[in-house]
C-alpha cells in the first residue's frame, strides 16, 4: 500500500470510497490507513459538520438558520450546535481530528522503508515539492511509477518500450535545465556465466560484466546528472553493495565520494529494507554480512565545479 500517498492526500471530510478514488487506492486501503493510524472517522464527521456549517455563516452571515439546514441537509439543532461552539473549543477540537494524525505522520518521514513507494514518495515530498521525478535515465519498465505519474523524460541504455528514449540522447538535454533526475543502475555484477547471483538467467540490460564497468556506468550517470540539473536541482540515486566474485563492490561509498567530488551536496540517504535477502550466496561460505537493503541517495547541485 502507498501509505505516504494515503498520508498526504487523505480527506477527513471525504467518504473513504471518495478517500480511495482520490488516493488511486482501494477502499481497504483507506481503512487500513484509518485503523493503523487510530483515526476516529465519527469524531471526523462531526468536525467535517462543524467545518462546512462555519464556512457557510462565515459567507452568508444573514441566511436563516432553516435554510442553512436546507442547504446542508442538516437538522436545525445541528446547525445550532455548531453555531453556539465557542472558536476556542472547535479549534481545539479541529486540531484532534484525524487531520491532525495524518500531518503528524506526515511530519515523520523515516529514514527506512519497507516500500521503495514510500521512500519515492517521501522524496517527492521534502525534496522534489512535485508529484513525480522530471528526469529517468533508467526508466526500464517504469517500476517506479506504479504509484506515480510518469516523468516527463524516460530514457534507458537498453529502451524496452517505444516511449523510452535511448540513453545517448540525455545528453543532448540542455545543461543546466533539469530540476530532478533520478537513476538505478543494475546491482549484479556477473563474474562469469549467463547467470546472476540468485541463480537466475540475466539480460544484459540486467548486469555489468565487471566490476570495472560498474563504476564506470555510476561515474557516468552521476556525472550526466551533474551537468543537465540546475543549481538546487535534485539527484536520486538508488543503489546497493554488490558482491562480484566474493567479494563486496562497496558502490554506496564510491557514489558518495563522486558525487560529492563533483559538488553535490548529499541531503538525504533513505534505506530499503527487505524481508528476504536481495542475493543469492548459494554454496558460499558466509564471510560477510548478507544484504538485505538498498539506498536511495538524495543529492543536491550545489556550487558547480565544471565537469
Ligand atoms: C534495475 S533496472 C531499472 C529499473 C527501473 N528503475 C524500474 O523502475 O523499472 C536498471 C536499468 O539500467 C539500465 N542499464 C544497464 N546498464 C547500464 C549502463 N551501463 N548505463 C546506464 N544504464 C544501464 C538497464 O537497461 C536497466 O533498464
Amino acid at each position: 500500500m502507498a501509505k505516504s500517498i494515503i498520508a498526504s492526500k487523505y480527506n477527513p471530510c471525504l467518504s473513504v470510497a471518495e478517500n480511495a478514488e482520490r488516493c488511486g487506492v482501494s477502499e481497504s486501503a483507506i481503512r487500513k490507513y484509518i485503523r493503523t493510524n487510530g483515526i476516529d472517522r465519527n469524531y471526523d464527521n462531526k468536525v467535517a459538520k462543524q467545518k462546512a456549517v462555519l464556512a457557510l455563516r462565515e459567507k452568508n452571515p444573514a441566511m436563516s438558520l432553516a435554510e442553512m439546514a436546507r442547504k446542508l441537509g442538516y437538522s436545525v439543532n445541528t446547525i445550532k450546535k455548531y453555531l453556539t461552539l465557542d472558536n476556542a473549543q472547535s479549534e481545539t477540537a479541529t486540531s484532534k481530528v484525524s487531520t491532525f494524525d495524518v500531518k503528524k505522520n506526515v511530519n515523520n518521514i523515516k529514514s527506512f522503508s519497507f516500500s521503495q513507494d514510500e521512500i519515492l514518495s517521501n522524496i517527492l515530498h521534502l525534496y522534489a515539492h512535485s508529484e513525480t521525478f522530471e528526469c529517468d535515465l533508467t526508466y526500464s519498465i517504469g517500476v517506479f511509477y506504479k504509484h506515480l505519474p510518469q516523468p516527463a523524460m524516460k530514457f534507458d541504455k537498453y529502451p524496452q518500450s517505444e516511449d523510452v528514449r535511448p540513453l545517448e540522447e540525455a545528453y543532448n538535454i540542455p545543461d543546466n535545465s533539469l530540476s530532478s533526475i533520478i537513476c538505478d543502475l543494475p546491482f549484479i555484477v556477473r563474474g562469469h556465466g549467463k547467470e546472476n547471483n540468485a541463480g537466475q538467467l540475466v539480460e544484459r540490460f540486467n548486469f555489468f560484466a565487471t566490476a570495472e564497468e560498474a563504476y564506470q556506468a555510476n561515474l557516468e550517470m552521476i556525472t550526466l546528472a551533474f551537468r543537465k540539473l540546475k543549481r538546487g536541482g535534485y539527484f536520486i540515486m538508488k543503489s546497493m553493495d554488490v558482491r562480484c566474485k566474493a567479494h563486496t563492490l562497496w558502490l554506496n561509498a564510491y557514489i558518495q565520494v563522486e558525487a560529492m567530488k563533483l559538488g553535490f551536496v548529499m541531503v538525504d540517504l533513505f534505506i530499503l529494507a527487505t524481508k528476504s535477502r536481495m542475493l543469492s550466496y548459494r554454496g558460499e561460505k558466509q564471510n560477510h554480512a548478507r544484504k538485505y537493503h538498498s539506498y536511495f541517495f538524495v543529492f543536491r547541485k550545489g556550487n558547480s565545479i565544471s565537469v
